[in-house]
């Protein structure tokens, strides 16, 4: 597989925060804080992918990631390509790889790639010229890297040295991508502990997670925790007779107002999104002011900022 590193160890595509150096990801995490700028002011802008363009092929729906992506690469001085996959010539039988080459040869910089398939991020890395980078916006159940970064970010921003910091997240651990991503990098940050509560149906298998305590019981999940994490049923994943009963689960796994008094007083609410709102978390714990669901979507666009100006410095300078 082709590495996401080159050869002097510089972050050239991003398929995964497994194992990325923590040197490397905290960079990441302070070139995105760069690009921050009050609510109310004007967005950070910059000329740093001028003359580059920036190809969005998204073969999952999404709402942030996308148009954060799209944002990003604008707010630097990239050309923008969203492709309509559903009306592209994948739907005339194009393979991906086909699609992918006709897409460089009008001279792509970076592809920005969603796919419900694993390993298809790593697979295109391995196909693209050596001056294009890749970036996975989001594989199956595996890898989310953008989503790892600015939860981390926005978990950094509220608490600073997350060492002695209690994460929990909670909902359908077995299916998310999400997750994951926050393993990787609360692993390599170093976490005080990272709680996972779900249903015995939507528990993953302990051994992708090392380290993290696993829980069925959400009120000892929550219980003294600094960051609530609240992840919905991805029923696209499973078969739909599996699915849990959304009202069942918002009683036993939900984040209610009655649970979240269970965290610590200066806990933050945390939810990548899409949210079912009475499913995994209650519509008003959603809009509290504990709730730091909206910044971590300000938070996206910084990061997807950051990553895309590092990765074309690894290609270019
Ligand atoms: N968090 C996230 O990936 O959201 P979208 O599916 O809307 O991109």
């Amino acid at each position: 597989m082709a590495s996401q590193f080159d050869a002097h160890g510089r972050l050239r595509h991003l398929v995964t925060l497994k194992d990325m150096p923590r040197t490397q990801l905290a960079a990441l995490l302070d070139r995105a804080e760069s690009f921050l700028t009050p609510m109310g002011a004007q967005p950070a802008r910059s000329d740093a992918l001028a003359g580059r363009t920036i190809a969005n092929l998204f073969f999952e729906p999404s709402t942030r990631t996308r148009a954060s992506f799209e944002l990003a690469a604008q707010r630097l001085g990239a050309e923008v390509l969203s492709l309509d996959v559903s009306t592209s010539s994948r739907a005339k039988g194009e393979s991906l790889l086909d699609t992918i080459y006709t897409l460089q040869a009008m001279q792509i910089d970076i592809f920005v790639i969603r796919d419900a398939q694993s390993g298809v991020p790593a697979f295109i890395c391995e196909h693209v010229a050596p001056h294009v980078a890749v970036l996975n916006a989001g594989e199956s159940h595996l890898n989310h890297p953008t989503q790892g970064l600015l939860d981390v970010l926005t978990m950094r921003r509220h608490l600073g040295d997350l060492s002695d910091k209690v994460v929990t997240i909670l909902g359908d651990i077995q299916h998310s991508r999400v997750a994951r991503s926050a393993h990787h990098a609360l692993g390599t940050l170093g976490v005080g502990e990272l709680r996972l509560v779900a249903p015995p149906a939507l528990r993953p298998d302990p051994a992708e997670f090392p380290g993290a305590v696993m829980l069925d019981d959400t009120d000892a999940g929550v219980r003294g925790a600094d960051v609530v994490m609240c992840l919905r049923i991805q029923r696209e994943r499973m078969e739909q007779t599996r699915a849990p009963d959304g009202s069942d689960f918002h009683r036993e796994f939900g984040l209610t107002p009655e649970r979240l008094a269970l965290a610590q007083p200066h806990a933050i609410v945390m939810h990548p999104g899409p949210m079912n709102r009475e499913v995994e978390i209650a519509g008003s714990v959603a809009d509290s002011p504990q709730s730091v669901i909206t910044e971590q979507v300000t938070n996206g666009v910084a990061v997807r900022m950051a990553v895309m100006q590092t990765v074309m410095e690894t290609l270019h300078d």
